[in-house]
């Protein structure tokens, strides 16, 4: 019988997984990534970011992919470009990522990456692409008059982001889960086909639960409703005062009946790592404003020594840029490698 308790397949998987982590973390490698959209924000922190940073600490090799050409898939124009890749990196080491273990790469600049493309793209059907759930979604969404090419193509660009490097666990939110699945199949069907390349990857859900932006509506850069890695303390602030909450005085933590105010708790529970309905009861009937105060004094403090690193890196570009530089080339290495293995397999070495 289903129940709401009930944990799901992939989530199971990925508690055992963590456990695997712990007794042996160096049988694994990590490819994630995002797209260079904008600033990354709390959602991102908590959900990810958070997470990366933890499992690279306990020793599991890191690789980020800073997925330029994918933030092409659903708008007409690249704006930016330059200045947000600075601003994810920045944002990246801020949160504790090292640059000397983990590899930062942006994915236009893998040559041999992109390659790997034209082969997984055989092995996957129009219908395979075109049924993918996420790929639909992005489609509703989607700011363009007309769905590109590249919006169907990009879950198997994605397959390349994670198997040139032969990833084995991809930490990603619950709806990437579909991507995942094409990875996994195009890696089964080429070793299929042309002999053992390529691992199977496992997805790592992130166990975070998901914080509203202020407006109660999902956390989004775009939305002018998310508080930044990056924000001042006074745009904090200020952002928090407008967030919505609702007609109840009593503040208590019931993320099913009462979405804004619970996502505010946990802000608060998150940042002070406590336990959100503990945060809820202590400030019981001290109402919305207290409820306010508190978050913003609980993400105030714990992003500030964040927020120090982050603009003493900024002011410094070039040292940004160097570490996507050798990322780059390290990421190249890897592809070139595999790409040879990949020729090797199909008898395409002439
Ligand atoms: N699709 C991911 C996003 O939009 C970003 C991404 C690109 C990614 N390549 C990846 C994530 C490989 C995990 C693995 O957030």
């Amino acid at each position: 019988m289903t129940s709401t308790l009930e944990v799901s397949p992939a989530a199971r998987r990925s508690a055992e997984l963590d456990a695997e982590i712990t007794a042996d973390a160096s049988r694994f490698r990590i490819l994630t990534g995002d797209r260079p959209t904008g600033p990354l924000h709390l959602g991102h922190y908590f959900g990810t970011l958070h997470n990366r940073v933890r499992l690279q600490r306990r020793g599991v090799e890191l690789g980020l992919v800073i997925a330029d050409y994918q933030v092409l898939t659903d708008r007409d124009v690249a704006d930016d470009l330059d200045a947000h890749v600075l601003g994810l990196v920045a944002d990246y080491l801020a949160a504790g990522i090292d640059p000397q273990e983990a590899m930062i790469f942006t994915h236009s600049a893998v040559a041999a990456l992109n390659q790997l493309m034209l082969p997984f793209l055989s092995l996957v059907t129009v219908a395979e692409l075109q049924r993918n759930p996420t790929v639909k979604d992005e489609i509703a969404h989607s700011r363009q008059a007309g769905v590109s090419g590249l919006m169907f193509t990009y879950p198997a660009h994605q397959a390349a982001d994670i198997l040139f490097c032969k990833a084995n666990l991809v930490p990603v939110g619950a709806d990437q889960l579909p991507h995942l699945e094409v990875t996994r199949t195009i890696a089964r069907r080429f070793n299929d086909r042309y002999g053992p390349v390529f691992p199977e990857p496992e997805a790592l859900l992130s166990r975070a639960p998901l914080l509203l932006g202020t407006d109660g509506t999902k956390m989004s850069k775009s939305r002018g409703n998310a508080i930044t890695l990056g924000a001042t303390a006074a745009d904090t602030a200020r952002l928090i005062r407008s967030a919505k909450t609702d007609a109840q005085r009593h503040i208590t933590y019931e993320p099913g009946t009462r979405p804004e105010v619970a996502s505010l708790v946990l802000l608060a529970a998150l940042c002070e790592d406590r336990e959100p309905g503990e945060v809820a009861a202590e400030i019981g009937g001290g109402g919305a404003a207290a409820l306010k105060a508190r978050v913003t004094e609980a993400v105030n403090a714990r992003m500030a020594p964040m927020r120090a690193l982050r603009a003493e890196l900024a002011a410094d570009p070039g040292y940004l840029r160097s570490v996507v530089r050798e990322g780059n080339a390290r990421a190249t290495e890897r592809a070139e490698v595999t790409l040879g293995q990949v020729r090797e397999a199909m008898g395409t070495r002439y």
